[in-house]
């Protein structure tokens, strides 16, 4: 599958955030109350860990419409559940093959570790991946499956609670 080559300039992608409650959702939070300036860009879908984070979950969401798929968790050596972030890099990394594989772009997906107290690394975060999805343009299922899974996201809530 090609890439989508429509990018009109008012284009506003979609970002889905994948994140681990212990230290990413933290730091989203923190910079939410410091009023932190950032793309109103993501939504964001909280996990215990990223290591609970499955490659399903990441291609849910591209199914549903997101331009691009960032998973946050805890710095490497800081997981609560010790390797759950590690395991969720290996994850990302082979979805990212698959979404090569698929002609999507393994760029649109990326795999970050923001800190509790490191609410700017957030932001950065954010952007890079609102900048990526500029640059790549929008997915181009979004329109064709996005319409068939308008629930997909409200299900990965469910099955995460
Ligand atoms: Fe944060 Fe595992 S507890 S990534």
């Amino acid at each position: 599958m090609a890439e989508s080559s429509f990018r009109p300039t008012s284009f506003q992608p979609t970002i889905v955030a994948l994140v681990c409650t212990y230290c990413t959702y933290t730091a989203a939070d923190a910079a939410g109350s410091a009023r932190m300036q950032y793309a109103a860009t993501v939504r964001v879908v909280k996990y215990a860990c990223t290591g609970k984070v499955e490659v399903r979950h990441i291609l849910a969401a591209f199914e549903a419409g997101a331009d691009c798929v960032m998973v946050s968790g805890c710095e490497v050596g800081d997981c609560h559940f010790l390797e759950g972030n590690l395991r969720a890099k290996e994850r990302v990394d082979y979805a990212k093959g698959l979404l090569d594989e698929i002609g999507l772009s393994g760029r649109r997906l990326e795999m970050f570790h923001v800190g509790a107290s490191d609410a700017p690394g957030w932001v950065r975060a954010v952007e890079e991946m609102t900048a990526r999805a500029k640059e790549l343009g929008a997915n181009p299922l979004r329109g064709r499956l996005a319409s068939e899974h308008m629930n997909a996201l409200a299900d990965l809530d469910l099955a995460v609670a």
